[in-house]
């Protein structure tokens, strides 16, 4: 690798372990936040170094890549490794960048094995990508890397004239990794299409022959196991045959192998499989529920608390999620399993808090992300709006810290709205006259917290992602931040504590006139809790630029600086009547400012604590 790529490697690396809040908090909290924000400076300049680096050495190879030597093409395919190995990748987006300019380059030279192995390199970076807008069935990736595994799969036609083994393994790679790029939900029938075909040449014997050295049977056990994981369309409720058939084929092959190396290996056999394989026997009517559910309940207890591999995320996250599916599909067991499921409810809380940043990957977020969305909610337990928050401050303090100072100021805001002019908000919680607002001040209060407490819970999510980010973001990148919006809606709708909230996460980065901001398509008029929105719209606003720990490459506003922006910005960017009112509050705001990041911190740490202390 060139100086530059060692050094933006070393500053990324570096920015995990400062922005790690996993370990112990020390008894002063005091002590705490000055470390705290001592990191979060060093975050700040290391940032600043890292897109200098990236600026001036990195993106003008990168613009006229056809005429770099190959010296810089070999150090470029290094740095691009070193970006993304293994499960923990510290830059998948630039590492997408590198592999996508090497298409070009390999394209100009025309050199066919390289171009193939680029194809399938920039495909697979964007599934990882993709991962994290599956959650909101955004497709947007899935298209080009569709492209691109498809023009790689394509040299199959011209299989002969290939005599590189490496490359040959490439195209068949890219041929079952085509079911990748289509969503087992929104296009279930074309991927279990493309895990067919793929099946079947992996099956060919004609193939086999020709190249003897490649690993067929890894390819085709990988085929299986894909085709497998068709089982979250069970799970939904999908009752056709022929897809029952071909889960339970591919869950009985891998579970066969899993077998045969946990016997040669003296371990057990990978979770994951063991469950996809019980969930198969029950689908198939060989086993009843409560069975399925009671295998499920002895490996979540056989998994360690303190294990953060893949197979420890999976058990801790991933099986509680299935669980909760299970419940609320079949609400008859929801009542008997209650105990269990606050069981692992609770401990999922501890379980992200405790995982340290240099394990943090987006598979762990995916896995959170389809928790709360399945989340199973009892009457009196820990609701989903308790889990969220906590969630929050548990893997991102300085986002916790956010919210919570957006909570506060919209619910002042709100108070000073009943005094001055409680008929704004004639309409919301059912109020119909001002009498109304005045009898219910207490819910409104609270429902203006709740909603600044949890309009931005989408970016949870993101957080390894972009909120970790190691320099200033691409433009792709600030495009996936709005997913937050929508992923925050998913999350909130699901359960009835959290739903009167999603509108709120629906519209607060939308324009008070409409020329701006996202997403586009909003409607004002839909949403029932509009003026209450619009508040949260102005405290995040003001908590946003005086704050900014969550996004390091982002101007700080003093408080003065940022009235004098609401105030520009009424009418156009604000409503209005609650920016006028919002300015009438500026002492008390600006004091509250000053003070309450502290208390934030401490609130954070509290719960943190709280939750250890239990334990
Ligand atoms: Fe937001």
């Amino acid at each position: 690798m060139r100086p530059y790529q060692e050094q933006y490697i070393e500053n990324a690396e570096k920015i995990m372990s400062l922005s790690d809040t996993s370990g112990e908090i020390p008894a002063d909290v005091d002590v705490f936040i000055k470390i705290h924000d001592e990191n979060a400076a060093a975050i700040r300049r290391i940032v600043r170094e890292n897109t200098e680096l990236l600026r001036q050495e990195f993106f003008p190879v990168l613009d006229n890549i056809v005429s770099a030597d190959e010296e810089t093409i070999r150090q470029l395919e290094d740095f691009a490794a070193h970006l993304a190995s293994g499960n923990l990748s510290l830059d998948i987006f630039l590492h997408y960048k590198i592999h996508n300019a090497l298409i070009s380059y390999a394209r100009h030279w025309k050199k066919r094995g390289m171009l193939i192995r680029e194809l399938y390199h920039t495909a697979l970076a964007l599934f990882y990508i993709q991962e994290n807008m599956d959650i909101i069935e955004d497709r947007s990736y899935s298209w080009k890397m569709g492209m691109l595994f498809g023009e790689a799969a394509s040299f199959i036609k011209v299989y002969d004239q290939i005599q590189d083994v490496e490359t040959r393994g490439y195209i068949h790679r890219s041929m079952g990794n085509l079911a990748l790029s289509y969503n087992i939900f929104t296009d279930g029938e074309k991927k279990l299409w493309a895990m067919r075909r793929s099946i079947e040449i992996l099956q060919d014997p004609v193939y086999r022959e020709k190249t003897p050295s490649l690993p067929w049977d890894t390819y085709l056990y990988k085929s299986h196991q894909e085709r497998s994981t068709a089982m979250g369309l069970l799970r939904r409720g999908d009752t056709d045959q022929r897809l029952i058939r071909e889960v339970m084929e591919s869950a009985e092959y891998v579970w066969e192998r899993q077998r045969e190396n946990s016997r040669k290996k003296d371990t057990t056999p990978a979770l994951r499989w063991r469950v996809i394989y019980q969930e198969s026997q029950y689908y198939c009517g060989l086993q009843p529920l409560s069975y399925l559910l009671t295998q499920l309940e002895k490996m979540y207890m056989d998994c360690g608390r303190e294990d953060f591999s893949q197979e420890g995320m999976y058990g801790n996250l991933f099986i509680p999620a299935v669980y909760g599916n299970y419940l609320q599909h079949y609400p008859e067991y929801k009542k008997g399993k209650r105990d269990i499921m606050c069981h692992m409810n609770r401990n999922v809380v501890d379980y992200v808090h405790r995982v340290p940043n240099n394990q943090l990957n987006d598979k762990l977020m995916w896995y959170l992300l389809t928790f709360l969305r399945g989340f199973v909610e009892y009457p009196g337990e820990m609701l989903q709006k308790h889990i969220v928050t906590r969630l929050i401050a548990c893997r991102n303090l300085d986002a916790y810290v956010f919210s919570r100072l957006t909570a506060q100021m919209t619910r002042m805001l709100m108070g000073k709205v009943i005094e001055d002019c409680p008929r704004l908000l004639e309409g919301v919680l059912s109020c119909a006259t001002v009498q109304d607002v005045e009898k219910r001040r207490e819910e409104l209060l609270q429902f203006a917290f709740d909603g600044g407490m949890l309009h931005d819970v989408g970016a949870l999510g993101l957080c390894r992602m972009l909120l970790m980010s190691a320099r200033s973001w691409m433009e792709e990148e600030s495009a996936m931040f709005k997913y937050h919006v929508e992923a925050g809606v998913r999350i909130l709708e699901r359960c009835e504590s959290t739903r009167p909230f999603s509108p709120i996460a629906r519209g607060h980065h939308v324009y008070y006139d409409g020329s701006g901001g996202y997403p586009a398509e909003y409607d004002r008029a839909a949403n029932p809790v509009q003026i209450v929105t619009d508040m949260v719209s102005i405290a995040a606003y003001a908590s946003r630029m005086t704050e900014q720990a969550t996004h390091h490459t982002m101007p700080i506003y003093t408080p003065g600086e940022v009235m004098e922006q609401i105030r520009q910005g009424a009418g156009h960017l604000f409503h209005p009547e609650l920016a006028r009112i919002w300015l009438s509050m500026e002492a008390e705001l600006t004091a509250y400012l000053q003070c309450g990041r502290r208390e934030a911190y401490l609130e954070a740490i509290r719960l943190i604590r709280g939750r250890e202390e239990e334990r």
